[in-house]
C-alpha cells in the first residue's frame, strides 16, 4: 500500500471544530462499537436503537457490515489481513462521523481484540463505546438466518468466525446485550442509559 504524506496539506486547523457541529445539533458525538457474530442481532438492535434515537430528534448513523461490503469495503474478503483493513477504514470513517456530532454505530463482527483495539485507538478511547452481543453461538447457529453456518459446517465458506475463524470476546466492554435472553426494548433500554438518555 501506498504510505505517503508527502505533498500533503491538511486543513483540520481551519474547520469549524466537533463543538460546532455538536452545539449545532445540541447532542455530543459517540461511537458505539457492536462486535458478536454473525447472527447475534447487531444489526438488529442498532436499527431499533437508531429509530429511538430518531424519534428523540437525535442524529445517528449507522455503519453496517453487511452495507459496507457492498461499498467502500467492497473488494475486501474475510482473511486476516482484508478484515483488518476493513475495520481500519470502518473506525477512520466513523471517526468523522463522530467528529461531526453524530451518535455512530457500527456494527461489524470485529473479532479479535487486536481488530477492536485498533478501532479505539483510531476514534479515541473517549468516545469508543464497546457494545458485546454476546448472544452465543449455539443461538446464533440455530437461527442461521443468512445460512452462512450450514454453508460454514460443509465447509463452503471459508474462514467462518465461530466455525473456522476465532471470535474472542471482549474482556470489559461497556455494555454485554444477549439477544437470545433479552427483549429488543430492553436492549434498547440499556443503551439509551449508557447514553445518558432518559428512557
Ligand atoms: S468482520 O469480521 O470483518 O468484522 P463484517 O462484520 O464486516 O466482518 O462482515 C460480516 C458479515 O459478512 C456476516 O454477517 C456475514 O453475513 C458475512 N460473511 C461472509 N463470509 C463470512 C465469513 N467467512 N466470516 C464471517 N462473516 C462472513
Amino acid at each position: 500500500m501506498m504510505k505517503t504524506n508527502e505533498n500533503i496539506y491538511p486543513v483540520f486547523d481551519r474547520m469549524l471544530s466537533r463543538e460546532d457541529k455538536e452545539s449545532l445539533l445540541g447532542q455530543k458525538g459517540v461511537m458505539l462499537w457492536f462486535t458478536g457474530l454473525s447472527g447475534s442481532g447487531k444489526t438488529t438492535v442498532a436499527l431499533a436503537l437508531e429509530r429511538e434515537l430518531h424519534r428523540r430528534g437525535l442524529l445517528c448513523r449507522i455503519l453496517d457490515g453487511d452495507n459496507i461490503r457492498t461499498g467502500i469495503n467492497a473488494n475486501l474478503g474475510f482473511s486476516e489481513d482484508d478484515r483488518k483493513e476493513n475495520i481500519r477504514r470502518i473506525a477512520e470513517v466513523g471517526k468523522l462521523f463522530v467528529d461531526t456530532g453524530i451518535i455512530t454505530i457500527a456494527s461489524f463482527i470485529s473479532p479479535t481484540r487486536e481488530l477492536r483495539e485498533m478501532a479505539r485507538d483510531i476514534i479515541g478511547a473517549d468516545d469508543f463505546k464497546e457494545i458485546y452481543i454476546s448472544t452465543s453461538l449455539e443461538a446464533c447457529e440455530a437461527r442461521d438466518v443468512k445460512g452462512l453456518y450450514a454453508r460454514a459446517r460443509r465447509g463452503e465458506v471459508k474462514n467462518f468466525t465461530g466455525i473456522s475463524a476465532p471470535f474472542e470476546a471482549p474482556e470489559q466492554p461497556a455494555l454485554s446485550l444477549d439477544t437470545a435472553a433479552l427483549p429488543l426494548e430492553e436492549s434498547v433500554r440499556q443503551l439509551l442509559h449508557l447514553l445518558g438518555i432518559e428512557s
